[in-house]
């Protein structure tokens, strides 16, 4: 880390020749006027410096250093837990490039509003420069971004979930292109007066993206999306603009490998929205039955698709790391989860062990007999709090993951033979089905709709319509965004087929049919062997589906009749399904896609 008190421009490495990153820098230093300035290299050292000095002030607390090396415990305010939908802002010029879908403030009125809050919003802190790339260094297919933030815990994390730091600068050069991200927890320290273990602002919160400059501003959160800028921000609602503007796809997606016992292999690229096990999915251990295949993990969120010279798309992980949600998350669930977190994490609104680890719901059947708190205080079991916050999260580098694909860091990506849509339906949704085409495959994507969990607000159980799971990350109007998919299709010889899943259906008892985690595997099987030649399907009025036979059940008792009540379609609940697609496309107005519309009368006719 280069520190420097004086004039910004002086405080930058002497190398940094970069004549718009330097001038940018000033500008935003002149604006927050922090105390300090540092550049960081991200290199181990600054790491562990940022993390004993966010040790002393209180940020963070170190884990016991047997049972969980290098790790640590950050416990954020009360009131600042999530990613905030309702202050995150698309600032298109025109408001209809934003759509009914997002938050949009006119991009004039919405600078006047940001240049007062973050004007001395750095007061007595140090103002950090984080050079970052979202995927691997160099690649055609990565994008390079730079934050300044004045949050040591927001360092600290995206030096583990982007490549972050001087070798960042190497790639940007002396005239490289870079999405500036400014962010503010907005709370300036006057002279003498002490900090918070959390900073964040209380009354203002403000997420915003400007789509044509290509630029994000975030105001007075510390967590998660809201102030690690690369990933939800630039990685998917920027990402997702510049996509349609240059012919790509960013996509709320995580992406997988699976190989045969033959040795063949396939990629898979899967959205589902949150809360519906994409990390395990990711990070899947095939079931007894079928030891001979193997599943391995580029990503588990976020995926760029770029059309290849080989008539594929190519996909690529932008992010370097992990920032998953805890609760629920065992060593039944996801052992490779559990085994990546072994050490060197950050772990932020876990329960702390009596004897300095962590835990969470879900993460043992029996909960320990006293921890403390997300918030700090005193818990035992049945005391009516949870332990840990629904939305804990741990960060963690991809490199600790047993199942890490070898080509994750591959520059080219890799190329994509299917892509899965999935969601929570008790009801309703087939187990799996099989488009006939792009365009049937689009729709099934844009009409997902997924059951809402306590973890989200809202009423539990009801349906949301959750269009392509991007419903809170595309960058512009989800007409577009469809019209945008539909185009790309075009764009490649062989587009990958297209899957949905459900892996959530319930019986009459209000118990899953399905049992779900690594049986998934099964169905998992079946589509790459769809992709393959090497699997039937029968068509039907949503699609191609398998018999129940063309499923692999070694070492699962799951018999035909069960099976046949996943995948059970109901005319009448079809019906009211197809009604409540209306409702969306109403949403869209005049831009909603008539070869949409087509399929949606095609399958009304089916039924
Ligand atoms: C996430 C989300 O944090 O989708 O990944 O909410
Ligand atoms: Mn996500």
């Amino acid at each position: 880390m280069n520190d420097w008190i004086g004039t910004p421009v002086a405080s930058a490495p002497a190398r940094v020749k970069h004549a718009r990153l330097l001038a940018w820098v000033r500008d935003i230093a002149e604006l927050t006027k922090p105390a300090r300035i540092a550049w960081c290299d991200g290199s181990e050292a600054e790491y562990a410096a940022l993390c004993d000095q966010m040790v002393a002030s209180g940020t963070l607390h170190r884990l016991d250093a047997a049972k969980r090396p290098n790790s640590f415990l950050a416990r954020s305010d009360p009131a600042d837990v999530a990613r905030v939908e309702d202050r995150t802002f698309i600032c298109s010029e025109r408001e209809e490039d934003a759509g009914p879908t997002n938050n949009w403030i006119a991009p004039a009125e919405m600078r006047t509003k940001l240049l007062r809050l973050f004007d001395g919003s750095m007061r007595g802190r140090t103002m950090y420069v984080v050079p970052f790339s979202m995927g691997p260094l160099g690649s055609p297919i990565a994008h390079v971004g730079v934050e300044i933030t004045d949050s040591p815990y927001v360092v600290v994390n995206m030096r583990i979930m982007t490549r972050m730091g001087e070798r960042v600068l190497d790639v940007l050069g002396d005239d490289g292109t870079f999405i500036p991200c400014v962010h503010s927890v907005g709370v300036p320290l006057d002279a003498g007066q002490a900090d918070v273990p959390w900073p964040c602002n209380p009354q203002n919160k403000y997420i915003v993206h400007f789509p044509e400059a290509r630029e994000i501003w975030s105001f007075g959160s510390g967590y998660g999306g809201n102030a690690l800028l690369g990933k939800k921000c630039l990685a998917l609602r920027i990402a997702s603009v510049m996509g349609r503007d240059e012919g790509w796809l960013a996509e709320h997606m995580l992406i997988l490998g699976v190989r045969s016992p033959q040795g063949d292999k396939r990629y898979v690229a899967a959205a589902f929205p949150s809360a519906c096990g994409k990390t395990n999915f990711a990070m899947l251990i095939p079931p007894a039955g079928l030891e001979g295949w193997q599943v391995t993990t580029i990503g588990d969120d976020i995926a760029w698709i770029k059309p290849a010279a080989d008539g594929t798309f190519h996909a690529i992980n932008p992010e370097a790391g992990y920032f998953g949600v805890a609760p629920g998350t065992s060593y039944e669930s996801n052992r490779n989860a559990m085994e990546t977190l072994r050490a060197n994490v950050i772990f932020t609104n876990v329960a702390l062990t009596d004897d300095n680890d962590v835990w969470w719901e879900g993460m043992t059947k029996t909960p320990p007999a006293h921890l403390t708190d997300w918030r700090g205080q005193s818990w035992t079991p049945g005391c009516g709090r949870p332990a840990a916050h629904p939305n804990a999260r741990f960060t963690v580098s991809a490199t600790q993951c047993p199942s890490l694909d070898a080509e994750w860091d591959n520059p080219a990506g890799v190329p994509l033979a299917a892509l899965v849509f999935g969601a929570r339906r008790s009801d309703t949704v087939p187990l799996v089905t099989e488009a006939r085409s792009w365009e049937e495959g689009v729709y099934k994507a844009a009409t997902m709709g997924s059951e809402t969990t306590a973890a989200a607000s809202g009423k539990v159980g009801e349906v949301r319509r959750d269009p392509f799971a991007m419903l809170p990350f595309c960058g512009y109007h989800m007409g577009d965004y469809f019209r945008h998919w539909l185009e790309m299709g075009q764009l490649v010889a062989q587009p990958p087929r297209i899957f949905s899943v459900n892996w959530f259906r319930k019986d009459d008892e209000g118990r899953f049919v399905w049992p779900g985690f690594g049986q998934n595997m099964r169905v998992l099987k079946w589509i790459v062997e769809r992709c393959m030649g090497a699997a039937r399907a029968r068509e039907t009025a949503l699609g191609l589906v398998p018999e129940y036979d063309d499923l692999d059940w070694s070492g699962l008792d799951f018999g035909a009749s069960r099976f046949s009540s996943v995948m059970r379609v109901d005319p009448a609940s079809w019906k009211r399904e197809l009604d409540s697609h209306d409702a969306l496309f109403a949403r869209l107005g005049k831009k909603r896609p008539a070869s949409l519309m087509r399929e949606r009368e095609r399958l009304a006719r089916g039924m």
